[in-house]
């Protein structure tokens, strides 16, 4: 048989089709508006070329002696390395490839000791609404950042009832929220929780794409992302944190790879320690060096830069938006709450699915429509819309549109000009 070996492929289009294509340039599709960075953000130039990069090379990862095999099992350590640093992982936290946000958080439900009690708001998204086991306290979604912090005192002194020993607390919080982009007081949080000698888990999909998060400086013991969301494709997510809890729990996954000696008997089997012992079988190579790429290209770039940026277009839509008389937006801080690229709203007396499919159809602008897998918060909010804009015409789900890397104030042109013609 003859093999061909093939060259790495030639490099993708850029949306922005610079001259020199820069890391954070994002692939993109001519003529395409896509303002639904939220769901999915595209690919960026660095995680695509890390990928045609690694291609030619690919192999096992830890399950061969091969030079190829090698060089892929160095690349999977290496990006669990440049991952960790990005988000200031400790010495004693542990870097776990997963699917997603949702597998992230599944697996740190499913390593959570006995008794565990874990504290939510009711304003999460469903992944971290639904994995926590029974018994789980859910407070009512905050009018404020303060009013989080102090409902977060009041639930924890509660359970602790002055005694700060007891059944291990895991408190689950957003930094950013899906549905209105508003930011949650984080370092606030992990303030209380530690106060209250509970740990916290940060649900970090929607802010890392927008803001630097660094669960050292941040004060947080479990931090959930998806490459996804992060300008990295293939499925790649990480759940990052305290190793001790992580190591005592019975495997995410029993398989290959997670093992350190498997005997005769049909139960006889020893579990590694560490990350490797929440990975059975075999990894999500490609996917981990894509995540990896674009962390190490956000890290070198200017971030502060392009929060300012994202600021202006998003004051771009948000002021466009409200000139707009039959759109009102959903917000649960108030207007002027710090926030990412997100802005969700409803467009009085029309159908939010018939928007969305409009915009897509004849205007090429792509946003989400429904409830956004926050469907507690998405449907109080939309009472709230109604309470405050007088108005009894609002839709049962809202539009939402989102922006990021390589989102341009003609993309958000376009969606007002189209939102002004179909409202
Ligand atoms: C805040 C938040 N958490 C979790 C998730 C779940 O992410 P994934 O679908 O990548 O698991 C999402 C997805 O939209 C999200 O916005």
């Amino acid at each position: 048989m003859t093999v061909t070996l093939v060259p790495p492929p030639a490099p993708l289009p850029a949306r922005t089709a610079p001259a020199s294509s820069r890391p954070l340039d994002v692939l993109g599709v001519p003529g395409q508006t896509n303002l639904d960075h939220a769901a999915s953000a595209p690919c960026a130039r660095a995680a695509a070329d890390a990928v045609a990069e690694l291609l030619p090379w690919y192999a096992s990862v830890h399950r061969g002696a091969g030079a190829l095999s090698r060089r892929c099992t160095l690349a999977y350590e290496r990006a669990r390395q440049t991952v960790g640093d990005f988000f200031g992982a400790r010495a004693d936290d542990h870097v776990i490839f997963t699917r997603n946000t949702t597998d992230a958080l599944n697996l740190l439900a499913r390593a959570l000791p006995a008794g565990t009690t874990v504290v939510t708001f009711a304003g999460e998204h469903h992944a971290n609404l639904l994995p926590w086991p029974r018994g789980s306290v859910r407070l009512p979604v905050p009018a404020g950042p303060g009013e989080a912090v102090r409902a977060l005192d009041a639930a924890l002194t509660e359970l602790r009832r002055g005694a700060v020993a007891g059944p291990p607390v895991l408190v689950a919080v957003t930094g950013a929220s899906n549905v209105t982009g508003e930011r949650w007081p984080v370092a606030e949080l992990a303030a209380v929780a530690r106060r209250h000698a509970a740990r916290i888990a940060v649900d970090a999909a929607q802010l890392a794409p927008h803001a630097p998060v660094d669960v050292a400086a941040l004060g947080v013991d479990y931090l959930a992302v998806s490459g996804h969301k992060l300008y990295a494709p293939f499925g790649a997510g990480v759940l990052l944190g305290r190793g001790d809890w992580l190591d005592a729990a019975p495997p995410y996954l029993a398989g290959g790879g997670a093992t350190g000696h498997v005997g005769d008997a049909t139960h006889e089997v020893r579990w590694t320690a560490g990350p490797a012992r929440h990975e059975a079988g075999t990894p999500n190579l490609l996917g981990a060096v894509a995540l990896a790429a674009v962390c190490a290209a956000l890290a070198d770039a200017d971030r502060v830069a392009l929060h300012a940026r994202e600021q202006v277009l998003l004051a771009r839509l948000r002021n466009g938006l409200s000139a707009l008389p039959r759109v009102v937006e959903l917000r649960t801080f108030g207007p002027d709450a710090p926030r990412v690229g997100i802005v969700s709203f409803v467009v009085a007396g029309r159908d939010s699915a018939e928007v969305a499919a409009e915009l897509a159809g004849r205007y090429d602008v792509g946003i989400r429509d429904g409830l956004f897998c926050a469907h507690p918060l998405a449907r109080r909010l939309l009472a709230e819309a109604a309470a405050r804009s007088g108005r009894s015409d609002l839709p049962s789900t809202a539009l939402r549109a989102s922006l990021g890397l390589g989102s341009t104030a003609q993309d958000v042109d376009r969606l007002l000009a189209a939102l002004a013609e179909l409202s």
